[in-house]
């Protein structure tokens, strides 16, 4: 259940609404490479041109300095965004004032106006309330799509729906709700996969998809700070050390839970991270100095392969090795293609890595719901708050 009013309980015709999207996408060579994002937000943005409002749109790009950077302006943005909906997006290269303002006032109901990236203004990440008071000038509802951001607390996320009504789009919506549900009720088995260099990235995360699931799956970097805390030695592989006590807590905890929390039981591995290096595989027991685990092994993913398949709900955050060369991506890619396969669960990917993954191997339409947050959805499915949701109102 999602808690907060969406775009849908409020009257928008004729209406001025601010809509906050995360359209931090990336560009190559002034372009727009991947609009996925932007794909993302055009429910919440047609719903509204056809229910007869003024649609305001406000994103950030990259992480400019709180002045005007030309290469991380909006207007590729723009751009990709006539494409996708087949109308004009106005661009206002102003984020506040006079000229925004006028800009605003020349709208009629049905059309589009993008401001120009809301992290040109200091304003904005220090979520400053002047700031947020001038954004709020210019709509008379606010809207918030952005889940991508809802993690963070700045003014045009957070700020903003202190002075005006403040209502969820869908994305955010269907993005909480989906990933509360695993939390809350998932169908059973319910296997959490996760994988990526760092342990401290994801500790909060794996803490609590230990209260919720059966097994727990990993891989990446991080699953050798774990063998160090059973006692292992890793040859050169990466661990965090300040890591490993808190890892054997953690080992602890899913035993007592009965979570089944599942170890590589074998790697590749190889001297350097390089395409033509020479890899070995071995059983975790043996990686010697001088080489480093890169993928998890052959047995492993016969392993997870095996426990995948027999999930009712799967949620996926992280590579299971350095899938980014071809030495070292069959692990991540047969544990994407033992997600996509299994079709009677409910698959949830969450941002970052895994979703470059899926992309990779073509595999993004097998599964049942891609995040479009990568930090947003780790700081959720650890119980933090998240100001961009908690602003607004309550159903
Ligand atoms: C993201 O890409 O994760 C979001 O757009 C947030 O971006 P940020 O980490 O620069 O705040």
């Amino acid at each position: 259940m999602f808690s907060k009013k969406t775009v849908k309980d409020v009257d928008v015709r004729g209406k001025r609404v601010l809509v906050r999207v995360d359209f931090n996408v990336p560009l190559a060579e002034g372009a727009v490479s991947d609009d996925t994002r932007i794909r993302a937000a055009l429910p919440t943005i047609r719903y509204l041109i056809d229910h007869g409002a003024r649609v305001i749109l406000m994103s950030h790009l990259g992480r400019p300095t709180g002045e005007p950077d030309p290469q991380y302006s909006l207007k590729p943005v723009r751009r990709s965004l006539q494409r996708l909906i087949g109308r004009n997006v106005a661009f206002s290269p102003e984020i506040v004032g006079p000229e925004a303002e006028e800009a605003v006032s020349r709208m009629i109901d049905g059309e589009i106006l993008m401001l120009e990236n809301v992290r040109f203004d200091p304003g904005e990440k220090a979520n400053d309330p002047v700031f947020a008071k001038k954004l709020a000038a210019l709509g008379d509802l606010y809207v918030n799509d952005a889940f991508g951001a809802a993690h963070r607390a700045h003014a045009s996320t957070a700020g903003v729906a202190g002075y005006l009504p403040a209502y969820a789009g869908m994305l955010l919506a269907r993005e909480v709700e989906t990933l509360n549900g695993i939390l809350t009720d998932p169908d059973r088995p319910f296997v959490a996969i996760l994988g990526g260099s760092k342990v401290s990235d994801k500790f909060g995360v794996i803490d609590k998809l230990i209260d919720c699931c059966d097994s727990l799956l990993i891989g990446g970097g991080m699953a050798f700070t774990f063998l160090v805390a059973k006692g292992l030695e890793v040859g050169d592989s990466i661990v965090e050390a300040d890591w490993v006590e808190p890892a054997k807590k953690m080992l602890e905890k899913a035993r007592e839970a009965r979570v089944d929390l599942i170890l590589p039981t074998d790697f590749v591995i190889a001297a350097e991270i390089a395409e033509d290096v020479e890899t070995r595989i071995v059983g975790r027991e043996e990686i010697p100095v001088g080489m480093k685990g890169l993928d998890i092994g052959p047995s492993t993913i016969e392993l997870y392969k095996g426990e995948i398949a027999s999930a009712r709900t799967i949620f996926w955050n992280g590579p299971m090795g350095v899938f980014e060369m071809t030495p070292f991506e069959a692990g991540t890619r047969e544990v994407a293609v033992a997600v996509g396969r299994n079709n009677r669960a409910q698959s949830i990917i969450g941002g970052g890595d895994s979703v470059a993954a899926l992309k990779k191997f073509g595999l993004e339409d097998r599964v049942t719901f891609v995040s479009t947050g990568g930090g947003a959805s780790m700081k959720l499915l650890e119980g933090a708050h998240l100001p961009g949701v908690d602003s607004l109102l309550d159903a």
